[in-house]
């Protein structure tokens, strides 16, 4: 059975609010966790499979040309070496969207240092990493362009142009024209790109560590040419993704290409390098920011343009401008995306693509705006939050936007008021308070999961869904408990195989809402079969641990179920209300820093976030999501950046040791508050995303509480200590 709904219209009903179970929005466990901790959770790489052979991927040394040659003798004899593939189809690069709409990269052309040519397979790694070494590639470079600078970048077509913000400027009482760049970014997940293939003649079966195997099925067979009922892929645990693990890369193609012709399982790991240096990157951006205003602090006009890069021919670009969009008022507005063509490795969806980096530049351009109107930034901010969509004239589903500027300043101790640079001096640390908002576009995507009622009392619920850390096990079990009245251990959550119903894959923040609407939908005609068979209407039912009351009786629920165990597919499809309103999660960033006299170096001391995401699942894991996003935007303000070689084009800094995350001594305490919220339209769960929110902002309110603590304006992010003393006023 099959319960199907379009989610055309807002569901205000909040059924999960009026069960009887109590455990959604609970702060509970991760049933996975204990496996995790103590290491015997099985990731891709992981599992144990006999006569498994090892495939080594030997990159390009060049960044754009030919390869002339691969001299495969040459390293044949070496001990262990079974082969050297580079098929077409293994090395034709699938970009991010579906396999079918990557450029066509031509057999043997190289377009980024890094692009994987090769696989050398042996029987040991050691023996394959030996021999990849020594392989000999012969290629015919070509002239590439490695500076988005020094192009000239094609504007986007779907750029937003109302009113003339050029005469807004001219007219406004205050007005700021402010250009910020940002550095390119890496997703650095843990867990290395991973895939072990098998193939038994007809089937093929890899463990690989994935975002979204519903569609990464899809990529697989047509790189393969392979029906999907011949793919079976399986991503039980996912040691982080951010946006890497999207799209299948070369690891799975080159895994199940060479399992394939050996006719022995494979097994390739991407070396940490590898990841940095062939996995999709952020782009760099410059971005110019005009803001005009009257004297009372309405904003007249916005401008957002700007200039990002990725390989010619990619369709994707760092949609930077998405939440400027609709954020604030202002009658006069310019949003446009124009992308540089350079030979850096692909450039595709990090960690909230698009928010990530152009709130932090808007947020930190409207503090500068605040400054000169003598407005407090908060109340600005304020002042300006439309009552609808600003040029589109959509409601807004919900927004706590003001609610958490307001409730995260109290609990902050922000002090309202004239804000002077240079007040306040500890030694030879300047200390400072910085605010900004933060807004991530919602999105939902469709979803099918199977739920089964079983006829011990327990459920099982079964999807392709993954979980890259971000709780799906956990919210999943607590959505069919809270419905079927079970407690969550009493509910096994089976994700990440293939061979399950088609979730909507983790990505953009989407997961929760997306397959918690498709499992609510099965436990819903559950309830409904279990009141017919109870002779009662579906509304009249209480389900509570393992009981079933009908308003006049209770009986277990095991008797009801009397040996029939009852099984739904939930099959949630995304619907008219996307269009009809504008969904968006909210939220408000306050920072304090410490930055010192002689260094300028950045000390973030502490950091306040409150947000709106709709309902909480899982109070414990969804404040999880909130301090990690605050992470990365410690990070992205401090120190992460891709740096590239100007005369090769190669990939500088391609490890962790290179590649500076914040890590645990980086980080203060992290306040996280969330405040009550049901979004009728973001889910029939009411639940919006909430996995890139808290990283969307946060780096402008740590450059405005820089400029606050040592008068330092700083436009270019990462605000490293170079760059925050040479724009320290003497
Ligand atoms: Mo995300 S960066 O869409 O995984």
């Amino acid at each position: 059975m099959t319960a199907h709904m379009k989610h055309d219209q807002p569901d205000e009903r909040n059924v999960l609010d009026h069960m009887a179970q109590g455990i959604i929005g609970k702060s509970l466990d991760r049933p996975e966790g204990l496996l995790k901790v103590s290491g015997t959770a099985t990731y891709a790489a992981e599992y144990v499979i006999d006569g498994c052979l090892e495939g080594v991927i030997v990159t390009s040394t060049c960044a754009r040309g030919k390869v002339t040659s691969i001299d495969k003798q040459s390293v044949m004899s070496m001990p262990g070496v079974v082969d050297v593939i580079n098929e077409p189809r293994m090395i034709a690069r699938p970009a991010q969207g579906t396999a079918n709409e990557a450029p066509e990269h031509k057999v043997g052309e190289i377009h980024y240092w890094g692009q994987p040519v090769a696989l050398v397979v042996a029987e040991t790694i050691e023996q394959a990493r030996d021999a990849a070494k020594n392989l000999v590639i012969e290629y015919a470079p070509a002239l590439a362009e490695f500076n988005p600078e020094d192009v000239v970048p094609e504007p986007q077509p779907d750029g937003t142009n109302e009113g003339d913000l050029n005469q807004a400027m001219e007219g406004a009482d205050q007005c700021v024209d402010l250009t910020f760049t940002t550095e390119g970014h890496a997703s650095a997940a843990m867990e290395p790109h991973a895939a072990i293939a098998q193939w038994d003649g007809k089937m093929l079966t890899v463990h690989a560590s994935l975002q979204m195997l519903n569609y990464n099925i899809a990529e697989l067979a047509d790189a393969l040419k392979l029906k999907q009922s011949q793919i079976r892929l399986i991503s039980r645990y996912v040691g982080g993704g951010f946006g890497s693990k999207l799209g299948i890369s070369e690891e799975v193609v080159a895994a199940s290409v060479a399992a394939m012709v050996l006719d022995r399982p494979v097994r390739v790991v991407m070396s940490r390098q590898q990841v940095f240096q062939t996995i999709m990157r952020r782009s760099e951006t410059r971005q110019r920011v005009r803001l005009s205003a009257k004297a009372d602090g309405t904003f007249t006009g916005i401008g957002h343009e700007a200039v990002v890069s990725n390989l010619p021919g990619e369709e994707f670009a760092e949609p930077v401008t998405q939440s400027t969009d609709f954020l604030y008022a202002g009658d006069n507005r310019i949003m446009q995306i124009a992308v540089a063509r350079i030979h850096r490795m692909t450039a595709g969806s990090v960690r909230a693509p698009g928010e990530a980096v152009g709130m932090p530049a808007l947020e930190a351009a409207i503090d500068e705006l605040a400054e000169k109107l003598g407005i407090d930034p908060i109340e600005l901010r304020l002042r300006n939050l439309p009552d609808k969509h600003p040029v589109e004239g959509t409601p807004y589903s919900s927004r706590k936007l003001a609610e958490c500027l307001t409730q995260g300043a109290k609990s902050f101790g922000w002090k309202k008021g004239k804000r002077t640079p240079r007040s306040r001096r500890e030694g030879e640390w300047w200390i400072g308070t910085g605010v900004a908002s933060a807004a991530r576009v919602h999105n939902v995507g469709e979803a099918k999961a199977r739920v089964t009622l079983r006829d011990d009392g327990t459920a099982l619920v079964e999807t392709d869904m993954t979980d890259i850390g971000t709780g799906t096990y956990a919210i999943l079990g607590q959505i069919a408990g809270e419905m079927l009245g079970l407690n969550p251990d009493a509910v096994d959550v089976q994700l990440g195989d293939t061979k399950h119903p088609r979730g909507p894959g983790s990505g953009g923040s989407w997961g929760a809402a997306s397959i918690g609407s498709a499992v609510f939908l099965a436990c819903e005609a559950i309830r409904k079969e279990l009141a017919g068979r109870a002779k009662v209407k579906a509304e009249k039912l209480t389900l509570k641990d393992g009981q079933i009351g009908t308003g006049k009786s209770s009986l277990p629920l095991t008797e009801l179920i009397g040996g029939k165990s009852i099984s739904v597919i939930g099959h949630y499809e995304p619907g008219a209300v996307e269009k009809n309103f504008v969904a968006s999660g909210y939220g408000a960033f306050f920072a304090e820093v410490a930055v010192n006299h002689w260094t300028g170096e950045t000390r973030v001391r502490r950091m306040t976030g409150a947000f709106g995401f709709g309902r909480v699942l899982n109070a414990k894991t969804a404040r999880s999501q909130c301090i990690g996003g605050m992470v990365w935007c410690i990070g992205s303000a401090l120190t992460e950046a891709l740096h590239f070689d100007p005369n090769d084009g190669h990939l500088v800094n391609c490890d962790l040791a290179e590649y500076h995350v914040p890590v645990h001594r980086d980080i203060p305490d992290l306040d996280v508050i969330m405040v009550e919220e049901r979004d009728p339209v973001a889910s029939l769960i009411q639940a919006k995303g909430i996995g890139e929110l808290g990283m969307c902002g946060g780096a402008g309110a740590i450059a405005n509480a820089i400029y606050n603590a040592c008068g330092a304006r700083m436009h270019a992010f990462p605000m490293t200590p170079d760059k925050v003393l040479s724009a320290m006023p003497d």
